[in-house]
C-alpha cells in the first residue's frame, strides 16, 4: 500500500482517524488533497482518460467537464438519510432515526474493505471563508476523485485549511465511500455506487458524518447538506447561532444603500434564480447582488445584530430550466471552470438541457449516453441534472461575499410554491409571528421531489430534510434567538406561484420579484406603506413600484386576495404538524395559530 508518509499535518486526531480509516477501508493508496489547480487538472485528466468524465469543448466551455451518473444514483435520498442521536426523541418525528451503536455496527461492516483497488482521498475543507470566526472546518475522506473536484468548487479545500486547523483544531470528520471496491477489472465502472446499501448518516453528538453507496450531490459532497445544515444546525442550537437553508442577497437602492436579506424556499422553488435576479430595467438604480444561493450561517454580532456568511464557495444548481432568460447570472457562473452532471452532450462538445435555449438541438447524446433527437420520448437531461459552478464567477457576486465578518441581515423571507391560496407577499407582525410563518411553510411538490406531484408538503423553514435534531426544539431555538437580538430582522412571506382559476400564473416572477423585494427592503427601513390584514402587514397597490410592468389594480387584488375558507383549511394542516411535535412544540406556536384563526 502506498501510504503517503509525509501527511501534511501533525494534527493527532486527524492522523489517527486517517490511519483507522485506511485500516478499515483498505484503499490501495492514500492521497491528501492540497487544493491546487494542478491537482484538479491531474484528477480530471485521469477521469477523462479512464472514460469516466468528458472534457467539454475548450472554446465553448473552457476548463469544464461532463459526468453521467448511474441511473440508480441521481438525487439526494431522504429515505436513506438518518439522524443517529442517542435517543429517537432527540432526532424527533420528522427524521429517520436508528440507534447509533446499531448503525455504526452496520456501517462498519459495509466500510470493511470497501476501498480495495481505489485511492482514498483526504480532503480538508473550510465551510466559509478560511479563518472567519463563523466558518467551520471539516475533513472528508472519499474514494471518489469526482468528489474531490466538486468539493474544490463547492468549498475551500487543501493546505490552507490544514494551516488554520493547526495541530489540535476542531473538525468534523466526514467519511464517504461509493461502496464499490475494485476486486476485478470489471468492477471499475464509470459511476460506481451501491444503491441497495445507500446510507447518509449523521451522528450529531459526535459531530460526525458517514455516507456510503452514493456518489451523487448532497449524498457525497458532505460539506453541503450533511455538514452545513444537519450537523451545523445541531452545533448552532448548542452555540447560539443559526444554520439555515437560505440564500443571501444584497439589495442596493438608487442612493447606494445596501440591505441584505436571507430567504428560505423549499428545494425546486427557484432559490438560485432569486439569489441572482436582474431587476427590470425601468427600476433604475436598483441592483441585486449575490452572497449565496442555498445555505446561510448566521451569528449574532457584538452589536446585537445578525451577521451571515455563505459557507459554500460554489453553486450546485439544477440545470434544466436554467437559461439566459430565467437566470443569465447562473449561466455566466457556469460559462467556464464548471462540472456538469447528467446533462446532455452536444455534437460540438458542449452541454445542453431542457429549457437552456428555445431552439432544441437536432442531435445530442443524452444523460444515459444514448443518441437523442427532439423526437425521443425522454428528456435529454435528467430533471435533477446539475451544474457545479464557482460563486466567484457569478456576475452578480457581492463584493462582501467572502467578508469574514459576514453581512448584516435586515430581513428574512419565507416562501413556497402555493398555486391557490397564499398572497404574493405579507409581513409578520413580530418575530414570534415570523417564526410561526416559517414553521408553517409548505410547498406543492414538483416532479423533481420525492412524492406526489401537486401534494402540499409541510416544509418548516425549508428545513424538513435538513434539521439535525427535534423540530420542536428547532422552533424554540428560533424563538430564543429573537429574544436575544437588539433589533431582530423583519420577517416576510412570499409566494411567486399563485395561479388563477384557469391555471394561468398570476405573477410573472423572475426579475419582476424585484418589485416585492423593494417593498420588503423599504419596510425594514420603515419607509414603505402597508395595511394590517389577517395574515400580516400587506402592501397596497400603490406601495409597489410599477414602472415598466403593465399590472392592473384588479390583477393585484386577485393576487393578494385572502380566501378565508381556504385559510381555515390551511390552519388545519398546521395542526397536523404541530400534533406530531406535541410535547416539544413551543407554546407560542399554538398561541399564534389561535390568534390567526381568530383573525379570519
Ligand atoms: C438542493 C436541495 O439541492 O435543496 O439545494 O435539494
Ligand atoms: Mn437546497
Amino acid at each position: 500500500m502506498i501510504m503517503k508518509m509525509d501527511a501534511p499535518t501533525a494534527h493527532k486526531r486527524l492522523l489517527k482517524w486517517v490511519e483507522e480509516t485506511v485500516e478499515l477501508c483498505k484503499p490501495d493508496s492514500v492521497y491528501w488533497a492540497d487544493g491546487s489547480e494542478e491537482e484538479y487538472d491531474t484528477l480530471m485528466g485521469q477521469m477523462v482518460d479512464a472514460g469516466v468524465g468528458i472534457k467539454l469543448n475548450e472554446e465553448l466551455r473552457p476548463n469544464s467537464y461532463l459526468f453521467q451518473s448511474d441511473p440508480k444514483d441521481v438525487a439526494r435520498l431522504e429515505s436513506r438519510t438518518f439522524i443517529c442521536s442517542p435517543t429517537p426523541e432527540e432526532a424527533g418525528p420528522t427524521n429517520n432515526w436508528e440507534d447509533p451503536a446499531v448503525m455504526k455496527k452496520k456501517m462498519l461492516n459495509l466500510y470493511e474493505g470497501c476501498m480495495r483497488g481505489r485511492t482514498m482521498y483526504v480532503i480538508p475543507f473550510s465551510m466559509g471563508p478560511i479563518g472567519s470566526s463563523i466558518s467551520q472546518i471539516g475533513v472528508e475522506i472519499s474514494d471518489s476523485a469526482y468528489v474531490v473536484c466538486n468539493m474544490r468548487i463547492m468549498t475551500r479545500i487543501g493546505s490552507a485549511v490544514l494551516d488554520v486547523l493547526g495541530d489540535d483544531g476542531f473538525f468534523v470528520p466526514c467519511l464517504h465511500s461509493v461502496g464499490t471496491p475494485i476486486l476485478k477489472p470489471e468492477d471499475d465502472v464509470k459511476w460506481p455506487c451501491d444503491p441497495v446499501n445507500t446510507y447518509i448518516v449523521h451522528f450529531p453528538e459526535d459531530r460526525m458524518i458517514w455516507s456510503y453507496g452514493s456518489g451523487y450531490g448532497g449524498n457525497a459532497l458532505l460539506g453541503k447538506k450533511c455538514f452545513a445544515l444537519r450537523i451545523a444546525s445541531a452545533m448552532a442550537r448548542d452555540e447560539g447561532w443559526l444554520a439555515e437553508h437560505m440564500l443571501i442577497l444584497g439589495v442596493e437602492d438608487p442612493s447606494g444603500n445596501k440591505t441584505y436579506v436571507a430567504a428560505a424556499f423549499p428545494s425546486a422553488c427557484g432559490k438560485t434564480n432569486f439569489a441572482m435576479l436582474n431587476p427590470p430595467a425601468e427600476m433604475e438604480g436598483w441592483k441585486v447582488t449575490t452572497i449565496g444561493d442555498d445555505i446561510a450561517w448566521i451569528k449574532p454580532g457584538e452589536d446585537g445584530h445578525l451577521y451571515a456568511i455563505n459557507p459554500e464557495a460554489g453553486f450546485f444548481g439544477v440545470a434544466p430550466g436554467t437559461s439566459d432568460l430565467t437566470n443569465g447570472n447562473a449561466m455566466g457562473s457556469l460559462s467556464r471552470d464548471a462540472i456538469f452532471t447528467n446533462c446532455a452532450l452536444t455534437d460540438d462538445g458542449d452541454v445542453w438541457w431542457e429549457g437552456m435555449t428555445e431552439e432544441v438541438p437536432d442531435h445530442l447524446i443524452d444523460w444515459k449516453g444514448n443518441d437523442w433527437t427532439p423526437d425521443s420520448p425522454t428528456p435529454s437531461s435528467h430533471p435533477n441534472a446539475r451544474f457545479t459552478a464557482q460563486a466567484r464567477l457569478c456576475p452578480t457576486i457581492d463584493p462582501a461575499w467572502e467578508d469574514p465578518k459576514g453581512v448584516k441581515i435586515s430581513a428574512f423571507i419565507f416562501g413556497g410554491r402555493r398555486m391557490n391560496d397564499i398572497p404574493l407577499v405579507f409581513q409578520a407582525f413580530n418575530w414570534s409571528h415570523g417564526v410561526y410563518l416559517g414553521a408553517t411553510m409548505g410547498s406543492e411538490l414538483t416532479a423533481a421531489a420525492e412524492g406526489t406531484v401537486g401534494k402540499l408538503r409541510q416544509d418548516p423553514m425549508a428545513m424538513l430534510p435538513f434539521i439535525g435534531y427535534h423540530m420542536g426544539d428547532y422552533f424554540q431555538h428560533w424563538l430564543n434567538m429573537g429574544k436575544n437580538l437588539k433589533d431582530p430582522p423583519r420577517i416576510f412571506h412570499v409566494n411567486w406561484f399563485r395561479k388563477g382559476p384557469n391555471g394561468e400564473w398570476l405573477w410573472p416572477g423572475f426579475g419582476e420579484n424585484m418589485r416585492v423585494l423593494r417593498w420588503i427592503v423599504q419596510r425594514t427601513a420603515g419607509a414603505a406603506g402597508a395595511f394590517e390584514g389577517p395574515l400580516g402587514w400587506m402592501p397596497g397597490y400603490e406601495d409597489l413600484d410599477w414602472r415598466g410592468l403593465d399590472f392592473s389594480e384588479s390583477e393585484w387584488e386577485e393576487l393578494m386576495a385572502i380566501d378565508r375558507e381556504k385559510m381555515k383549511a390551511q390552519s388545519l394542516s398546521h395542526e397536523e404538524l404541530f400534533l406530531k411535535l406535541f410535547d416539544r412544540l413551543p407554546k407560542e406556536m399554538s398561541l399564534m395559530r389561535e390568534l390567526l384563526i381568530s383573525r379570519y
